[in-house]
């Protein structure tokens, strides 16, 4: 298949009531099955039927004005406030008003990209111990998940730059078992519940999921220990930092609030990234091409030197690439929000309670705004080609003061990852390999994507 027509697998677009069934019956809880065809071409609508309204907003200046929020109209969705918060309270990604804006401000500090420099050492450490791990795996000749290899080098990432912990320590990993059970059992939205229940109704989780929830928040708060007080002063790491943030009143976070906003850095910082790199080596698997132009690059970078933080930004492809899997597969499928009050869109009447989704995975592939838009082509994001990009129609990491806080890290991370893996290995999958994507707290393969690797051919 040449570069130009890959077009990676998405599930077939159904008509507006058939994609309503499959998606209420399967109770598979993935979202992407409630798409219609139609979502791909319209500017706004109703997403299927449910006894609350819900409006798919696909117009880039009107998700711009969803997502940006001047009056305070749309915070996140109530039913995927309703579902995190055993796991992370009323913390920075849900909150809303006056203590997200405190938060926010608190936060921010730990993420710079001055920061992400700070953390580059600690990356690279974890990309060192995934490249063990995968040399053995070569020299075995034994397939492995790529979505769980994907996981733990992300977790492991956060484990070392949040904690500076490996994700080898007992505690992180018993946190990152428990963060699995947690994105198994949790849907970001539940259909049959979007479809039946009023807005703002209380929706009780599972015992398993609040005792995943329990779990992780106190390893959370074990590990928080040693980084408080006079004991912390050996760190200079994100929790550290955000341990020591003031607001305007001097006053820091309390110790349940710090560990609200940890165990986001944990699922938000991990979890998506993870989503992001498994499906950038699903492709680069099937791409040999893309391949080859990613080695060629490194290698006039960094020639046989470690890659350094400074070679990132001219990693240009290898960051197009990043950017590309992005738009094709947006870890956070869709940003969903409630209409606190009876307004307009687009002319449109939105209700008090309405759902309102702003969804990354559609705005990617609209067909006014991308040409081809199922094709994977990566030189889209070429400075010679970006007057073809429409404003507001690319937002993988959101928009908006929402925007994602750890969007410099991730991306250092990813490009990092992809640099590194791709100079070493050659991933193969299997040849009958069925890979679909779904929508359920982020963008995943249906089933796990099995994989093997070999020592790259040009080494
Ligand atoms: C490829 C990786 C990532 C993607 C695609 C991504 C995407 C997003 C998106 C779309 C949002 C906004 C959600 C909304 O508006 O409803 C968000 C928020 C957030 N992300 Fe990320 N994220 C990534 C990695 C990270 C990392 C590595 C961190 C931290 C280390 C992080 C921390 C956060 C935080 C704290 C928020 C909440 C911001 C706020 O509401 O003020 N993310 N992310």
């Amino acid at each position: 298949m040449t570069l130009a027509h890959y077009r990676p697998p998405r599930p077939a677009p159904r008509n507006a009531l058939m994609s309503l069934m499959r998606a209420a019956l399967s109770g598979d809880g993935n979202l992407l099955g409630l798409l219609p065809g139609s979502a791909y071409h319209m500017d706004i609508g109703p997403l299927g039927w449910s006894r609350r309204t819900t409006m798919l907003v696909n117009r880039p200046d009107l998700a711009r004005s969803v997502l940006i929020d001047p009056e305070g109209v749309f915070p996140k969705s109530d039913l995927m406030v309703n579902a995190l918060e055993p796991l992370i309270g009323d913390s920075i990604f849900v909150s809303s008003g006056a203590t997200w804006r405190r938060q926010r401000e608190m936060v921010d500090p730990a993420l710079t990209m001055m920061r992400v420099n700070r953390a580059f050492s600690a990356i690279e450490k974890s990309v060192g111990v995934c490249m063990e791990t995968l040399a053995r795996h070569a020299h075995d000749g034994a397939s492995f998940s790529l979505d769980l290899a994907m996981s733990h080098l992300t977790a492991d990432v956060i484990c070392r730059t949040v904690f500076s912990t490996s994700l080898e320590h007992d505690a992180s990993r018993e946190v990152f078992d428990a963060f699995t059970l947690f994105e198994r059992s949790v849907a970001q939205v539940e259909i049959r519940r979007l479809i039946m229940d009023k807005a703002w109704t209380k929706i009780a989780q599972r015992k398993d999921v609040l005792d995943a929830c329990a779990l992780i928040r106190s390893h959370l708060d074990d590990m928080l220990s040693n980084h408080i007080g006079a004991e912390g002063e050996r760190y200079d790491d994100i929790a550290r930092n955000i341990a020591l943030a003031r607001d305007i009143e001097g006053e820091g976070f309390t110790r349940a609030e710090l560990i609200d906003q940890l165990g986001v850095l944990f699922l938000a910082g991990h979890e998506t990234s993870a989503s992001a790199l498994t499906w950038v080596f699903f492709i680069l698997a099937k791409q040999p091409e893309i391949v080859a132009r990613i080695r060629a690059e490194v290698q006039s970078v960094a020639g046989d030197n470690a890659i350094a933080f400074e070679h990132i930004k001219r990693l240009s492809f290898t960051r197009n690439v990043f950017r590309e899997t992005l738009r094709l597969y947006p870890p956070i499928t869709f940003l969903p929000r409630v209409a606190t009050q009876a307004t307009k869109i687009g002319g449109r009447k939105i209700p008090r309670g309405a759902l309102v989704i702003v969804a990354p995975w559609v705005l990617h592939r609209h067909q006014k705004y991308w040409r081809e838009p199922d094709v994977f082509d990566p030189d889209r994001f070429a400075p010679e080609r970006e007057s073809e990009m429409t404003p507001g129609a690319y937002i993988p990491f959101g928009l908006g003061p929402r925007v994602c806080a750890g969007a410099a890290f991730a991306t250092v991370e990813a490009v990092l990852i992809i640099a590194d893996l791709v100079r070493r290995f050659d991933f193969h999958l299997a040849p009958d390999a069925q890979v679909q994507p779904a929508a359920r707290l982020t963008t995943r393969p249906v089933q796990q994507i099995m994989c093997r690797v070999t020592q790259a051919k040009t080494q």
